[in-house]
């Protein structure tokens, strides 16, 4: 098999292809032959040394990734309900960049007979953030007005996505004129272009009153504000810092990261209880250990996507040996829905 080794933090040149023997399936094991492979910005984090469970579950080296799509190879002797050739796709906590993968079987999941292996493997991660974000956090409720930050990419689009699912009325935030139309045509009820509209005078010109639920990936550039349009009794969820880091060049620069660091709000409990604000926080790497919220959360939106309620991102396809410029691409900020390698065995 081939993976995907990143011995030491770094830029691009770190994803190192290496051969390594099969991997031999343990008693509750599925071995997948990998068809293709979700990525996610924790990725690119990761590559970076500064993602904190890459160094908590696995530290360096380490091969990242946390979804795939492909067919069952083998599998231990417990499992009993999951014939070889089966199409599958499955959740795993890093060391998902590899043409082969043993999982647990608590986390495959057989595949709708519509869906495609890109489609497929570009679906999980994002949709469990957003399921997560949403639903066990934020507790929407129909009519609530929802601001969706960066909603054009992997979680924001399935943000935008599950709002409407939940009645509400959702708008999106991108950072570039291209991206609209593509939070338009998952459901939004407005967008607001930053690169053209001024962000928060739009925003309060949608919703006088603030929003219920905010959703902020983007970290210091935006939480304070994000934090100050709520409505009351409004949340904000938390749930990454992109905007941190460089959108080219792939390694990040010290002393900025210093600078924001210390410029990122701290939420005073005094003024969450006299304003009525929440903020909520979370990591999706931790679930894993939650194998009864995960298999949920899961099947819940796998039941949606089987239904039509739910479609999955729109995908860009690189094959397994051009990962670098995925990540370079992804980092860049001008991608929409998910990107996702492709493998040939
Ligand atoms: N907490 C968790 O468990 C969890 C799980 C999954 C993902 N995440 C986080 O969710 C965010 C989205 O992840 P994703 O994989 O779906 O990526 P993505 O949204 O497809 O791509 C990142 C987007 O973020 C925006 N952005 C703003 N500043 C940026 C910068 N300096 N560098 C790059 N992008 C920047 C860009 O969109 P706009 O310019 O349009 O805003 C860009 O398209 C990431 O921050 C990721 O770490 C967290």
């Amino acid at each position: 098999m081939k993976k995907i080794v990143i011995h030491k933090p770094g830029g691009y040149e770190r994803l190192v292809i290496e051969e390594h023997p099969d991997p031999v399936p343990g008693p509750d094991a599925v071995i997948i032959d990998v068809a293709a492979i979700g990525i996610n910005y924790a990725d690119c984090v990761t590559r970076m040394g500064l993602y904190a469970s890459a160094k908590h579950y696995v530290g360096y080296p380490i091969t990242p990734g946390f979804e795939v799509a492909g067919t069952v190879r083998a599998t231990g002797a417990a499992v009993t309900d999951l014939e070889p050739g089966t199409r599958v796709l499955a959740v795993t906590r890093f060391n998902a960049y590899a043409t082969q993968l043993a999982v647990p079987r608590s986390q495959v999941f057989r595949l709708p007979p519509q869906l495609q292996f890109t489609s497929a493997a570009g679906f999980c991660a994002v949709s469990l953030t957003a399921w997560f974000a949403l639903f066990e956090l934020a507790h929407p409720h129909a009519g609530n007005h929802i601001l969706v930050h960066s909603a054009a990419g992997g979680v924001g689009g399935m943000l935008v996505q599950l709002g409407k699912l939940a009645g509400c009325r959702v708008t999106g935030v991108v950072g570039a004129a291209h991206k609209v139309g593509t939070v338009l045509e998952l459901g939004a009820d407005a967008v607001i272009d930053k690169s053209t509209q001024p962000l928060w005078l739009t925003a309060e010109r949608l919703a006088p009153d603030g929003y219920d639920i905010i959703l902020d990936a983007n970290g210091v550039a935006t939480l304070r504000q994000s934090y100050r349009h709520l409505a009351p009794v409004g949340k904000l969820v938390v749930y990454g810092f992109h905007s941190m880091l460089p959108q080219r060049g792939g390694v990040p620069h010290k002393l900025r990261l210093a600078l924001d660091y210390l410029r990122t709000p701290r939420f005073s409990p005094f003024d969450l209880t006299t304003r009525n604000r929440s903020v909520l926080g979370f990591n999706l790497s931790f679930l894993f250990d939650q194998t009864t919220t995960l298999q949920l959360g899961l099947q819940q939106l796998l039941d949606w996507l089987e239904e039509g309620k739910l479609q999955t991102p729109g995908v860009t396809s690189y094959p397994f040996e051009s990962v670098a410029q995925a990540h370079r691409d992804l980092e860049s900020g001008q991608t929409t829905g998910k990107l996702v390698l492709t493998c040939t065995h």
